[in-house]
């Protein structure tokens, strides 16, 4: 069976990519190289032995999405990862991400819905409950207004896919919202390659561990948590690529309730910014250069997930301990760095 994954030479489309190849999916890439490397194929053909289709081109041109869909006629599957995630750089281009994380997904969506239907899983996040009033966090916590216009585009972009299946019963969809994705396959050929200075912190923690970066900006410690920490839910970027094959599995065995549906995807566990330089601590043996500064605005206090409706109803639940995680984090630090 052919699933394209958009975005698949990305951090966790390409975890994802070798996931559906696991269990005997064919795979097409659409990825306009915008933030990964063509390397990436490599990489993924270095673990499974076999090379996914790979189509160069930027999603924005609908003339070639259309064109996309016509000689992949017989795509049974979509998982669409393309999109661009700096929360910063989405309030200096707003239209940027509206174009880019809502134009493309309306393309895509009606190149399925003109072929009366298909099965969509949809890249959300945890940035939708902004700072839930309950943790941990279960899916039925409302939606809070967006912080950043990268947020309202996967706010907007459920709201597009609800209404879109609404009126096309042949659609069916499940929005996924991910805590906070780390680590790197434990094969050591691919992992998180972030452009320029990495907006997330456990590669900030690595890149200072290698001496790529001087010193760690904690946030603030006086938030009110145990230890004056912010507390996220880091989930291993393995354990989250097979819940995207457990939820497309769901769909193509029509085994959903609802033609739209959400799981939220996180470990279940809430670990403290300084709990994280700890783990890396631990698992690298080196001591990390870091500093408490200011709190950053738009953080939440806390966010982690209630993981009960995920591990009940896909059947899959979260394997990896925030070490594991953090270990496979740092060896492929170590990987990239020793090939630069
Ligand atoms: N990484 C996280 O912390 C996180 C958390 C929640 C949600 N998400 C969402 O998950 C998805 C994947 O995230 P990621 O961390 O793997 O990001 P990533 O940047 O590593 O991967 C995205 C990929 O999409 C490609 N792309 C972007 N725009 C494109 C376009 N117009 N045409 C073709 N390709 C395009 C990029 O080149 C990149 O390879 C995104 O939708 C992101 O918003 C990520």
């Amino acid at each position: 069976m052919k699933i394209l994954v958009t975005g698949g030479l990305g951090f966790i489309g390409s975890h994802t990519v070798v996931e559906l190849q696991n269990e005997g999916f064919e795979v097409v890439v659409v990825d306009n190289l915008s933030n990964s490397s063509i390397d990436v194929l490599d990489g993924i053909e270095a673990i499974r032995g076999k090379r996914p289709i790979f189509e160069e081109f930027d999603l924005r041109d609908k003339p070639k999405v259309q064109d996309f869909f016509q000689k992949h006629a017989d795509i049974a599957g979509v998982i669409h990862f393309a999109a661009s995630k700096a929360v910063g750089e989405s309030v200096a281009e707003p239209l940027l991400y509206y174009e880019n994380n809502l134009g493309v997904l309306v393309y895509i969506l009606q190149e399925l819905k003109k072929k009366g239907g298909s099965n969509f899983i949809f890249s959300s996040s945890c940035t939708v409950y902004g700072q839930a009033d309950q943790m941990p966090i279960t899916e039925a916590a409302p939606v809070k207004p967006a912080e950043s216009p990268y947020g309202n585009t996967k706010q907007v972009g459920e709201e597009i896919i609800r209404d879109t299946c609404k009126v096309n019963p042949g659609l069916k969809a499940i929005a996924l919202r991910y805590f906070n994705p780390i680590g790197a396959h434990p094969s050591g050929k691919i992992g998180e390659l972030p452009i320029g200075v990495p907006q997330n912190l456990v590669p900030f923690i690595t890149q200072t561990g290698v001496g790529l970066r001087e010193q760690l900006s904690v946030f603030g410690d006086d938030y009110p948590t145990e230890d004056g920490t912010c507390i996220r839910d880091y989930i291993h970027v393995v354990d989250l690529a097979k819940a995207h094959v457990a939820a497309l599995q769901r769909l193509l065995e029509d085994r959903n309730e609802s033609n739209y549906e959400v799981f939220n995807l996180g470990t279940g566990k809430g670990s403290s910014v300084l709990e994280v330089i700890q783990s890396f601590e631990r698992v690298s043996g080196e001591r990390l250069n870091y500093k408490i500064v200011g709190r950053r605005p738009g953080d939440v206090i806390q966010a982690y997930a209630d993981t009960q409706k995920a591990n009940k109803v896909l059947g899959w639940k979260a394997k990896s301990s925030l070490d594991d995680a953090m270990k496979s984090a740092w060896e492929w630090e170590k990987i990239v760095r020793s090939s630069n």
